[in-house]
């Protein structure tokens, strides 16, 4: 494989259809991450891959670009290729586009940094085998459902977001890709408890202390840095230096219309104070209780 070869002009591919959610084993999912599954579930993980996991738009792309600076740095021949044939999305499969499983068995990097959005029960079983070290990045859940409309809205790889009060119902109901942001949230919280080599992170401390979770990255993963290396890591990864970096904007992907919403659109936290009126508020944290009331779990929604 050569890298940067499957970056295409829009132009030049014909754009997938929106797809539609259907139930796949309990979960809303799409074609776009099933199609592939036995491939996905036979997938031969290693111990020294790392795996970066999320829910959706709880920053998964900071935190692979984090990782991708802290363990090659910006060797040249890298330098051009964008982050999501760096660290590939091990379950999409888009037609026309190269399947993230293939991606990820050709990467010849040590580690491999492979990205995933799959609820804990539907990993590969081959990562907890092979005691591959796990990522975990979480990100609360009014902003998640926010920053997720706005996905839905400019990614044709997602289905028709409707406006955002049918959107949030959506969510709440975890009919959207990738199920229950609570399930997910939850179930991997739990994972971390029996499995050791799994670090559970969360979007608003990157927000408020970058520099600080870095540190805490770099021990879990064994990592020394000098200042110097790590000053330029926290420099390549604020919100605007990877909005403008073609490496990281996503710009280079045809399925997702910028000029609707930018992939790097806002990268805060609060925003759904933008979004949610009074009563969606209301209704949201009166369900949030019900449904996290035996969370260990604590998010910030503000900072
Ligand atoms: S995806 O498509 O699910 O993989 O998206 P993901 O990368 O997990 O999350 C996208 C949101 O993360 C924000 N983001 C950042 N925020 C602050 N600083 C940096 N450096 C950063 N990089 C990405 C991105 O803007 C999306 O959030 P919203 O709220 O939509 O802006």
């Amino acid at each position: 494989m050569v890298w940067g070869c499957f970056t295409e002009g829009p132009q030049r591919m014909e754009l997938p259809p929106r797809p539609t959610l259907f139930d796949f084993h309990g979960v809303s999912m799409t074609k776009y991450f099933t199609d592939n599954w036995e491939n996905i579930q036979s997938f031969k993980a290693r111990p020294d891959d790392i795996l970066i996991a999320s829910y959706p738009k709880a920053g998964t792309t900071w935190v692979s670009y984090i990782l991708d600076l802290l363990y090659f740095g910006e060797a040249d021949y890298r330098s051009s290729v964008p982050l999501q044939e760096r660290v590939p999305f091990l379950e999409i499969s888009v037609p026309s586009r190269p399947k993230g499983k293939d991606l990820a068995d050709q990467l010849p990097t040590v580690p491999r940094l492979i990205k995933t959005h799959l609820p804990v029960q539907f990993v590969p079983k081959s990562f907890w085998e092979q005691r591959s070290r796990v990522v975990y990045v979480a990100r609360n859940a009014k902003d998640s459902a926010v920053s997720y409309f706005h996905f839905g809205r400019m990614n044709r790889v997602q289905p028709e977001p409707g406006d955002w009060s049918y959107f949030l119902q959506n969510f709440m109901q975890g009919k959207v890709v990738f199920g229950s942001w609570y399930e997910h949230v939850n179930t991997w919280w739990d994972q971390k408890q029996t499995y050791s080599n799994l670090h559970y992170m969360f979007y608003e401390d990157l927000i408020e202390d970058s520099g600080q979770e870095i540190s805490r990255l770099c021990c879990f993963l064994g990592l020394s840095p000098t200042a110097e290396q790590k000053e330029l890591v926290q420099t390549k990864v604020t919100f605007d230096n990877m909005k403008q970096n073609k490496i990281t904007n996503f710009s280079t992907v045809p399925m997702m219309n910028q000029s609707v919403s930018p992939f790097m659109r806002k990268g805060r936290v609060g925003d759904w104070k933008n979004h949610f009126t009074v009563s969606q508020n209301e209704q949201f944290e009166e369900d949030y209780k019900n449904k996290m009331k035996n969370s260990a779990l604590v998010f910030r929604s503000e900072i």
